[in-house]
C-alpha cells in the first residue's frame, strides 16, 4: 500500500543523507527546513518511507510570480522507477497550486534533467558546478501557465 503524507523537516533526513549525501561532507539539513511555510512531502510504501521531496519559498530574481524552490528530491535506490518521485511532484504541485504558486523552480543535477523534463520543467541556465555534488542546471515549471492550458482546452 502507498501513502503519501506531509512529513516534518527531520523525517526527510535518513533519505536525504542516504540517496543524496553518499560520501559527501556537506550537511543533509537545508536553508528552509523549519520555515512555517516549507512543505516537506513523503511516500511510504507499506511502512517504510521510501520517497522524498521539499518545497521552501524562495524567489529568484529572473522568474516572476509566487515560487517555491524544490530541494532534497530522492527516492530510494531500490524504489526507483515506480512512478514514486513523479506522484510526489503531482501531489506538491496540487497542493502549492491551491496557495496560487505559479512557479516551482529546483537546481537539479545533471544526471536528473531528464526526470525533471518528463515531468514538465524546464532548463534556464548554463550548467554550474555545486560543490562534491557535480554538475548542475537550474530548471522551473510554470503551474498556471499549464492551468490556463488546461481551462482553454475544456472549453474547446
Ligand atoms: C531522480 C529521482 C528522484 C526520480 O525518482 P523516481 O521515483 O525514480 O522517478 P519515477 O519512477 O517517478 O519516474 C518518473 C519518470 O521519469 C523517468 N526517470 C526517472 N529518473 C530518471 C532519470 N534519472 N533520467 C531519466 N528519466 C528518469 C522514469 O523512467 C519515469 O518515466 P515514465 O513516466 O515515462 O515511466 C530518483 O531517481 C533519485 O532519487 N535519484 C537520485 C537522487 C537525485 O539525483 N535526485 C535529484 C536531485 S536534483
Amino acid at each position: 500500500m502507498i501513502r503519501i503524507i506531509k512529513l516534518k523537516a527531520e523525517d526527510t533526513y535518513s533519505i536525504r543523507k542516504e540517496v543524496l549525501r553518499k560520501n559527501m561532507t556537506l550537511s543533509h539539513e537545508m536553508m528552509g527546513d523549519h520555515d512555517s511555510d516549507a512543505l516537506h512531502l513523503g511516500i511510504y510504501e507499506r511502512d517504510k518511507l521510501v520517497c522524498i521531496g521539499s518545497f521552501m519559498k524562495a524567489a529568484r530574481t529572473d522568474l516572476s510570480g509566487r515560487q517555491y524552490q524544490l530541494r532534497g528530491m530522492a527516492t530510494l535506490d531500490s524504489s526507483q522507477g515506480k512512478g514514486y518521485g513523479k506522484l510526489l511532484l503531482q501531489e506538491a504541485e496540487a497542493i502549492l497550486k491551491n496557495k496560487d504558486v505559479n512557479i516551482i523552480w529546483c537546481n537539479a543535477r545533471l544526471v536528473a534533467i531528464d526526470f525533471y523534463k518528463k515531468m514538465g520543467y524546464q532548463v534556464m541556465s548554463d550548467v554550474f558546478e555545486a560543490p562534491q555534488i557535480g554538475p548542475h542546471y537550474v530548471m522551473y515549471k510554470n503551474l498556471k501557465q499549464i492551468r490556463e492550458e488546461k481551462t482553454k482546452a475544456s472549453l474547446k
